[in-house]
């Protein structure tokens, strides 16, 4: 069964609706618990927490104004958005703000940003969309997408013509931020079983362009609604460590979902140990792996991107590792490589932390001037490596060699549990997507195969730079 697409496998109709976040079958429940479950760090909770902020601030704090009014969108005001150029958005936007705790100034100068970057972001997915064949946007899954879309575009557009330089605004925006990424939160599987389900009038080339840039723009769109939240809760005005989804403004490195002294070495272990965790339950056997190279290695980077991609990565070479059966288990080696310091590294000035809070240790914040301007980490498995006809294909999304009867064999403990779950492959989104997190920034993934003895996967990420 090795090598085959996933899209030949999969006998759904093209017409067939299945539910998504209802556990009508295996397949359904794992790909709606992947997005929230995929990384160690509990992105489900701060899900939750964003849902719960949408809900909490539509109503008593905002008398005046209810964040989640719609306005009609139109055809007219889709095509202008749409032509309008979208920001390249780059680490040093996401600090510009300055140090947690922001005042309240810095705090309205994040959220006009965010508002200056929002509407357009979407209305080019929309545009994009809508630029897909009739038959394919009319499928269920990808039309629930396109009406997420143009229900977020909605809830924002009653801002674009304001200043947000109140309290109330503030707090109303940040609401509307907060349930724009729980709206979108599950787009993933969906738009995989949509475009699975219209396999018959798109073809795989035309899939991979369009997801490419989708989900690269997602990345950002996400980052930068993220960002604000994080930082609305780091600010002096609404400093509330217990309600913060991200672990600013307690952590002294993080600005916004931002963390400037990233350990890659600690997230590859808690990653690691996570993954085999899941193959510990699906095939009985716990892989070992070793980190070796720079580990007290520091960088400033998004430690939800780092998490997601190494999950994915382990994932592969985990999954490799035990397959490649009759061998005795070779540990699967990590090494991590500090790129050398660049003099021509942007150089990027965050401004003070407001004066008065206390709780909150910015005088903990040092200077960042040794961080790494950026890593190498390179995974090494002894698992059979790739196949050279298969090798092409392993970068295009939903291809697999993941089998059917596998993924039937392994049913998910945690699932069953009803507290979410996670497969170890399946979907092939894995690699494509991780490269799409790679390249936001600058970073890049190369696989290097050695059929019949093992791969080696290259991570290059590049930090935001230093920060003064
Ligand atoms: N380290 C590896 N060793 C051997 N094969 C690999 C390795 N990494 C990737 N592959 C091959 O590339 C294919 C695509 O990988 P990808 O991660 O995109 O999808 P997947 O693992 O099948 O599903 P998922 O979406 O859950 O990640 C895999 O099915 C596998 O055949
Ligand atoms: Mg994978």
């Amino acid at each position: 069964m090795r090598g085959l697409h996933r899209s030949l496998r999969l006998k759904v109709p093209a017409t067939t609706v299945i539910p998504v976040g209802q556990a009508s079958s295996r397949r359904a429940r794992l790909c709606a618990t992947r997005a929230s479950c995929s990384t160690p760090l509990g992105i489900a909770s701060r899900t939750a927490l964003y849902t719960t902020f949408a809900t909490a601030n539509s109503s008593s704090k905002t008398p005046n104004w209810n964040p989640l009014t719609t306005a009609p969108v139109t055809n007219g005001e889709i095509a202008d958005l749409s032509k309008q150029h979208q920001h390249p958005l780059s680490l040093a936007d996401l600090v510009k703000h300055g140090r947690p705790p922001l005042s309240t100034e810095a705090l309205f100068s994040s959220a006009n940003f965010t508002l200056s970057l929002l509407p357009i972001r979407l209305a080019h997915r929309i545009q994009a969309l809508r630029n897909l064949p009739f038959i394919v946007v009319s499928n269920p899954n990808i039309n629930k997408i396109y009406n997420n879309y143009l229900h977020s575009l909605s809830t924002l557009l009653p801002w674009k013509h304001r200043t947000i330089s109140n309290v109330q605004d503030e707090i109303a925006f940040t609401s509307v931020l907060a349930e724009l990424v729980a709206t979108h939160q599950d787009t993933i599987p969906i738009l995989a079983k949509g475009f699975l389900e219209s396999r018959k009038y798109i073809s795989p080339e035309q899939v991979t362009e369009f997801l490419d840039k989708h989900l690269r723009a997602r990345i950002g769109t996400r980052l930068i609604a993220e960002q604000h939240i994080a930082l609305h809760y780091s600010s002096a005005a609404h400093f509330d460590p217990s309600a913060s989804p991200t672990p600013c403004p307690e952590h002294p490195h993080y600005i916004g979902v931002i963390n400037t002294a990233l350990c890659p070495a600690q997230i590859v272990d808690s990653c690691a140990g996570y993954v085999a965790e899941i193959c510990e339950y699906k095939y009985g056997i716990r892989p070992k792996w070793i980190i070796e190279g720079e580990l007290e290695t520091n960088f400033a980077y998004v430690p939800m991107h780092l998490e997601y991609i190494i999950t994915e990565l382990l994932k592969n070479a985990f999954r490799a590792t035990v397959e490649e059966r009759g061998r005795t288990l070779e540990p699967v080696v990590i090494t991590i490589a500090p790129q050398r310091p660049d003099t021509e590294a942007p150089q990027v000035k965050v401004g003070p932390p407001a004066e008065d809070k206390g709780a909150f240790r910015s005088e903990a914040i040092k200077p960042l001037d040794d961080n790494a301007p950026g890593v190498t980490i390179r995974i090494r498995d002894r698992g059979g490596g790739i196949a050279s006809d298969i090798l092409p294909r392993i970068w295009g999304y939903s291809f697999t060699t993941f089998s059917e009867e596998e993924e039937l064999f392994g049913t998910s403990m945690l699932s069953g549990a009803g507290g979410g779950g996670s497969s170890l492959a399946g979907l092939g989104y894995g690699l494509p997507l991780s490269r799409a997190y790679a390249n936001y920034f600058g970073g890049d993934i190369a696989v290097q195969s050695l059929h019949g003895w093992g791969c080696d996967v290259y991570l290059k990420l590049k930090g935001v730079g230093k920060i003064h």
